[in-house]
């Protein structure tokens, strides 16, 4: 397969095909890959089983999505046979996920006389009807929620991590946490530990303390269900690497995309409001103020998307190089 002249890609294709080729992608970290230099972003309206038709088997690195969790919370948050509907886009998803890639899917459990369809049916769907593996079940708390009086205020929602194969990419030492300084000590001296890893920080455990965004937060642009920047950076760090691409085909304001931007990931969005046009808009005001980049290069189309990438991402049983 033909690689394009383009310099400033083809750094972070080479060494991403070596590393293919060789079977290394899982002790690899985020520094072993070259920056992609200015990173793609293709942005689509749309109707994301329509959109995920138009992506080429085993191309994404990590899909991140937060899917309508079907609670009614906007006239896109219902759905009457939810996992008939939802099984489309996992199937679809498993197709383009490449062989070390990963899917995270953001979900909550509905309670009390709800019985329509949430994230434990997608687990159930997920572990009866397809080959995914489940990784990890990530706990996302938070301490600032809505009250209640007839039962224990919830305070959590939950983040499950899928791969297509044990040879999944996963960067720890791009998220570890760092010790406070007399933690530091008592575990240099814990002899259960490897002191080079503990130098580098520790696991976060799959009990993520993020609060969720008030409505006069900072960050917010105004999509009532937008994610934390923090918790997409963590998943972004982790599971893929500079120059790979990353998929959200529910992208509300995008939260993905930007920070795709400044973690120098390519990437791939589809929602089926334009609304998110506008809300992405608001996000790259807040990241200039912030000071932190906002370049990227605006791609029309998947087809033009893919073109420009070729040979980094060979479909399954092509080499690259
Ligand atoms: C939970 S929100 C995502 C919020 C996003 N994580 C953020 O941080 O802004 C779900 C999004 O899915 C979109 N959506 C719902 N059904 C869809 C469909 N069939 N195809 C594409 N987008 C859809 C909605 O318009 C909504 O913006």
């Amino acid at each position: 397969m033909a690689i394009h002249n383009r310099s400033h890609y083809n750094h972070a294709l080479m060494s991403i095909n070596k590393m293919r080729k060789e079977h290394t992608f899982k002790h690899k970290t985020s520094t072993d890959f070259a920056s992609p230099g200015r990173p793609m972003l293709c942005l689509n309206i749309m109707d994301c089983c329509e959109f995920l038709k138009t992506i080429p088997d085993g191309s994404i690195q990590l899909i991140c999505i937060d899917p309508p969790y079907n609670l009614a919370l906007a006239g896109w948050d219902i759905y009457d046979d939810y996992i008939e509907w939802a099984s489309k886009w996992l199937d679809e998803a498993y197709r383009v996920l490449s062989k070390n890639g990963s899917m995270v899917i953001f979900g909550g459990i509905q309670f009390r006389d709800a019985k329509s369809g949430d994230l434990i049916d997608i687990i159930h769907h997920v572990r009866h009807h397809t080959k995914f593996k489940l990784i990890n079940t990530i706990i996302w708390r938070y301490k600032n929620g809505m009250s209640a009086h007839r039962y224990f205020a919830n305070r959590h929602e939950e983040i499950i991590w899928l791969t297509r194969s044990n040879d999944y990419y996963f960067d720890l030492d791009s998220v570890r946490e760092p010790y406070a300084e007399k933690d530091l000590a008592a575990a240099l001296k814990d002899k259960r530990l490897n002191p080079e890893n503990t130098m580098k920080g520790k696991n976060p455990t799959n009990v993520w303390e993020i609060n969720r965004l008030n409505g006069n937060s900072k960050e917010r642009v105004g999509h009532p269900t937008q994610k934390p920047v923090e918790i997409i950076e963590r998943l972004v760090r982790a599971l893929s690497y500079p120059g790979s691409v990353v998929l959200d085909f529910f992208a509300g304001s995008r939260t993905v995309g930007r920070v795709c931007i400044t973690e120098g990931r390519h990437c791939l969005l589809c929602d089926r409001d334009s609304a998110s046009i506008e809300y992405f808009n608001k996000h790259l005001a807040l990241m200039r103020k912030m000071g932190q980049p906002t370049d990227y290069e605006p791609i029309d189309s998947t087809e033009d998307f893919f073109t420009k990438l070729e040979g980094a991402y060979p479909h399954e049983g092509e080499t690259a190089i």
